[in-house]
């Protein structure tokens, strides 16, 4: 007699997994869909007073931002969805990637008075996809520069060994009560969003950094004591100048 059997564990989990975020993008997406339209209505009776008008129509752009953030955020997350081994893994200079988060979090930074600095070991080169690195780095980034205060210095910094290099996100900021560390990684979820000045958040720039490591055959570490600021690891394969392509 010959039995046959299927372990099909992993399926059901990824079926599960993925059932479950499309009910959360699901109810993510009902709720500034619902205020812009709530807003609309409220701009036509309001017609006739232009203070109110232009009061509804500012808080329609802010849940229209909040809108396209988080389109982009779940299709940035998609694209990675099942932690896929890389397609066409390449060279990448880790001092641009860090240039990059930090240009895309220039502004925001100006405007909390928050200093963005860089140091560590320059040329560092890593082995993976471009594009889920940068997302990963400055999603890293935008978050140290949303959750800290004013006149505070953001440091990203990179070291290295043998094998992998590793991106430091140093921040001065509010910091992450211990019993949430495991949970911030989780897809949309916040921790009090009461708590800080960023309320534009969607939850899904971390679990973004996390299936980054995971194709990558990477890591991401946090450290962080509330009330003091976090430091964010992300530890990815070094590539060496003889695997240039
Ligand atoms: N550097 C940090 N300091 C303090 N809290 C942080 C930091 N980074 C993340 N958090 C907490 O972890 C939560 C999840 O972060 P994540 O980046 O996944 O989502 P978000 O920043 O809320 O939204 P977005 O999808 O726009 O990035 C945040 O809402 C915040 O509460
Ligand atoms: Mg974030």
């Amino acid at each position: 007699m010959l039995a046959l059997v299927e372990d099909r564990t992993r399926e059901r989990r990824v079926e599960r997994v993925r059932r479950d975020f499309v009910a959360n993008v699901s109810h993510e997406l009902k709720t500034p869909v619902g205020a812009i339209k709530l807003l609309a209505e409220a701009v036509c009776d309001a017609a006739d007073d232009p203070v109110a008008v232009r009061r509804f129509a500012g808080r329609m752009l802010t849940e229209s931002d909040r809108l396209s953030r988080l389109v982009q955020q779940i299709i940035e997350l998609s694209r990675l969805q099942d932690d896929d081994p890389l397609d066409a893994p390449v060279v990448v200079a880790v001092d641009e990637v860090v240039a990059g988060a930090v240009d895309a979090s220039a502004i925001d930074a100006n405007a909390g008075n928050i200093k963005i600095v860089t140091g560590g070991v320059h040329g560092l080169k890593v082995f993976g996809n471009e594009e889920q690195v940068r997302a990963a780095v400055a999603n890293l980034v935008a978050n140290a520069v949303a959750y800290s205060g004013a006149d505070s210095t953001v440091l990203v910094s990179t070291k290295t060994d043998e094998q992998m290099v590793e991106i430091s996100v140093v921040d001065q900021g509010i910091g992450i009560p211990s019993g949430e560390l495991d949970r911030i990684f989780e897809r949309f979820y916040r921790v009090d969003p009461a708590r800080h000045r960023s309320t534009g958040g969607t939850g899904l720039g971390l679990s973004i950094v996390k299936h980054v490591a995971a194709t990558h055959g990477g890591e991401i570490r946090v450290w962080s004591v509330e009330g003091q600021g976090s430091t964010f690891t992300l530890t990815l394969p070094r590539a060496h100048q003889e695997v240039l392509t």
